[in-house]
């Protein structure tokens, strides 16, 4: 695996790769790597020629300066995992390389209803952020497939938005999501829930299971209050509950043929995510 540092270097050995017919696979990342990462990378793997991974810790889509301060930096056991898995290069930049001096890299698009329901509600200015950090990461890669997480279902609505708004050729490939033996979905901030807590966290993908299984008999609105109140009743403080649209977020109704529940939920002092699609009629 070759880890390029620079935009410069990165940008010449893409092109390389491109005259010779390769296929780009592009696995952004924030670092802290665990299976679900991964699994990215597996998919990369089976369906791109070449597959590149970046690890930055963005600072523009934290909200709070000491949750940018507290995120865990691993970068020697991510690059270790990184090349057990095979990928083939690892752009890891400076803060400097992404957001140079006199570069406008704000991405001013309006994301009408989609910045600001579920996390968008709850974290000022993130998606924000993470639109610019993809966008200008996507401009340096330029990839053919670009692999991302249904576990931040929001963010792939988000980055499906604007590679549709900028008509980048770039094609978004949403990935399962990757869950503990008990089926809390894998997350870096797993590692800082205690171990009774990690256990007892299996309530949020139970309470998606629960939904899942009441939502041909019951109102979506009362499968949500319900599960709130399984999730307080666990002694846990959920910040949401909703079962919406999958194409727009806005509230499903029984007609929405793209149904998924989302949830947020505070453990302590950390904060977990996690969904489940209910209904995907394609037809
Ligand atoms: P990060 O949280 O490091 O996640 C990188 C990718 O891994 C995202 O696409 C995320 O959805 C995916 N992922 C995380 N946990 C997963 C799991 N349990 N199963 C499957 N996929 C999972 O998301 C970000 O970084 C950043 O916002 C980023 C897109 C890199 C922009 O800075």
């Amino acid at each position: 695996m070759r880890v390029i540092k620079t935009v410069e270097k990165l940008q010449s050995e893409i092109k390389t790769l491109q005259k010779q017919g390769k296929t780009i696979g592009f696995v952004p990342t924030l670092g802290a790597l665990h299976e679900g990462h991964m699994s990215l990378i597996r998919l990369s793997k089976k369906s791109s020629d070449v597959t590149l991974a970046s690890i930055f810790v963005n600072p523009t889509q934290f909200n709070q300066a000491s949750d940018l301060k507290k995120y865990p930096r691993t970068y020697k056991k991510d690059a270790d995992l990184l090349k057990k898995e095979g990928c083939d290069i690892l752009f890891y930049p400076s803060t400097e390389e992404v957001y140079p001096k006199g570069l406008k890299t704000e991405v001013a698009i309006d994301f009408g209803h989609l910045d600001k329901v579920l996390e968008g509600a709850f974290r000022s200015g993130h998606f924000e952020g993470v639109a610019q950090v993809v966008k200008r990461l996507l401009d340096i890669t330029t990839p053919d497939h670009l692999y991302m997480g249904q576990k931040d279902f929001q963010q792939t609505a988000i980055i499906a938005h604007l590679i549709e708004h900028f008509k980048l050729s770039t094609k978004l490939i949403i990935c399962p999501i990757i869950r503990e033996k008990h089926g809390l979905a894998m997350s870096s901030r797993n590692e800082r829930l205690k171990p009774s807590q990690r256990k007892k966290a299996a309530i949020l993908y139970e309470t998606l299971l629960y939904a899942n299984r009441l939502k041909n008999r019951k109102s979506y609105k009362y499968i949500e209050e319900k599960a709130l109140a399984r999730i307080e009743a666990a002694g846990f403080k959920p910040e949401y509950f909703k079962i919406i649209n999958g194409k727009n977020l806005r509230a499903a109704s029984a007609k929405t043929k793209y149904v998924v529940a989302c949830l947020a939920v505070w453990v302590d002092d950390v904060r977990l995510i996690d969904n489940k699609i209910l209904k995907r009629d394609l037809s």
